[in-house]
């Protein structure tokens, strides 16, 4: 018994997949994180029309809007569906090859956390795909349960805990109390929202055009959701949409403040809804416990701040919060009776 466990243990490389619409992080039991790459498959169409995988992840996002007429570089699921089922089992499949290798003693199990809300279908499609690429039996887990997990809270306890995980596609608050998801919300506004929004503002304000690609860096190097004592700035090029020339411009933290305002509104404006719903009990817990933030929205500068002097909470970052559903994920691949109480489904 002991060898066979052990044999179990050190070859099958069980996994766990958080399968995100802008990352996808993979790890192996007993490993930690082995993938964490970008959601994006380049795909080529040789001139009869054939498709074929130019690359994935890191290789592929590079690509994004740079590339010729007969390459396609896709995001396979956006704003928390799956636009692509045919290119996300590509992405899953040689995601758990690249972990696997060909030395698969044994098919592993594999815990995938989905974008909350997913239809049947696609929960179905996801199920198969890894099937497929080899799995001896698939789990899937609610994305708000795996971020309060990998955040570290303790969602055994019979105390009610609020996680908001920020991601690409969406953005979900989910009460946990004793092991399950009492109360849920999920809207379509998170990351790659907030670049829109850039981009859209970028455009009004200076007759600018730029790609999603600018917009998230603008986001990340300089965007804010409070005022900051001291402004950043940086350099934007992009096309002058009157004069069509290649031109630049001086962008400031305020303008990216200015241009989120309304998306990081609505996110709080959900989160709000949510305490409102809140039986009375679970209300207290909170107050006391405060709210966590994962995804990587959890890294917009002051957000902690702007959602707390907007709900009157404590709001807390999880550290590394890019990685939160991943480890959470992680942790209940390996800990068996997580997995049996926690929202599990293995129909
Ligand atoms: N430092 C940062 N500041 C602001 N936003 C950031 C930062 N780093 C990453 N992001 C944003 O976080 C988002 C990706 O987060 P995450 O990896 O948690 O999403 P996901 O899990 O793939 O998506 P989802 O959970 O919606 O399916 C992107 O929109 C990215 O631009
Ligand atoms: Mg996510």
């Amino acid at each position: 018994m002991g060898l066979f466990k052990n044999l179990f243990g050190t070859f099958s490389k069980d996994l766990a997949i958080d399968l995100g619409t802008a990352n996808i992080l993979v790890l192996v039991k007993g490993q930690g994180i082995s993938i964490n790459e970008p959601s994006v498959v380049a795909i080529q169409v040789d001139k009869h029309g054939q498709e074929r995988v130019l690359a994935v992840g890191h290789e592929a996002k590079d690509m994004v809007g740079k590339t010729p007429g007969n390459i396609k570089a896709i995001r396979p699921m956006k704003d928390g569906v799956i636009a692509d089922f045919q290119v996300t089992e590509l992405m899953i499949e040689h995601f758990i090859n690249k972990v696997h290798g060909r030395k698969m003693f044994s098919a592993p199990r594999i815990v995938i956390c989905v974008p909350y809300g997913l239809t049947q279908v696609e929960r179905k499609a996801v199920k198969e795909s890894a099937t497929n690429a080899g799995a001896r039996s698939v789990y899937l887990i609610e994305e708000p349960m795996a971020a309060a997990i990998g955040a570290g809270l303790p969602v055994r306890d019979p105390n009610g805990n609020l996680v908001v995980d920020i991601g690409g596609g969406t953005t979900e608050i989910g009460v946990i109390s004793l092991g399950g998801l009492v109360l849920s919300k999920s809207i379509r506004i998170a990351g790659d929202k907030l670049d829109a929004a850039i981009t859209d503002y970028v455009k009004k304000k200076f007759n600018l055009l730029i790609g999603d690609r600018i917009a998230e860096e603008l986001k990340i190097k300089i965007g804010t959701a409070v005022k900051l004592d001291e402004e950043l700035r940086t350099q934007v090029r992009g096309r002058d949409q009157v004069e069509g020339i290649l031109t630049s411009v001086d962008i400031t933290s305020e303008h990216i403040r200015e241009a989120m305002e309304e998306p990081l509104r609505q996110i709080a404006e959900a989160l709000k809804s949510v305490l409102e719903e809140m039986p009375p009990d679970l209300a207290g817990d909170i107050v006391q416990n405060g709210v966590v933030l994962t995804g990587g929205g959890a890294l917009i500068r002051g957000l902690d701040k702007y959602l707390s002097d907007f709900v009157k909470l404590p709001i807390y970052v999880a550290e590394d919060p890019l990685l939160a559903v991943a480890k959470g994920t992680g942790r209940a691949l390996e800990e068996l009776d997580l997995l049996q109480q926690t929202s599990f489904d293995d129909e």
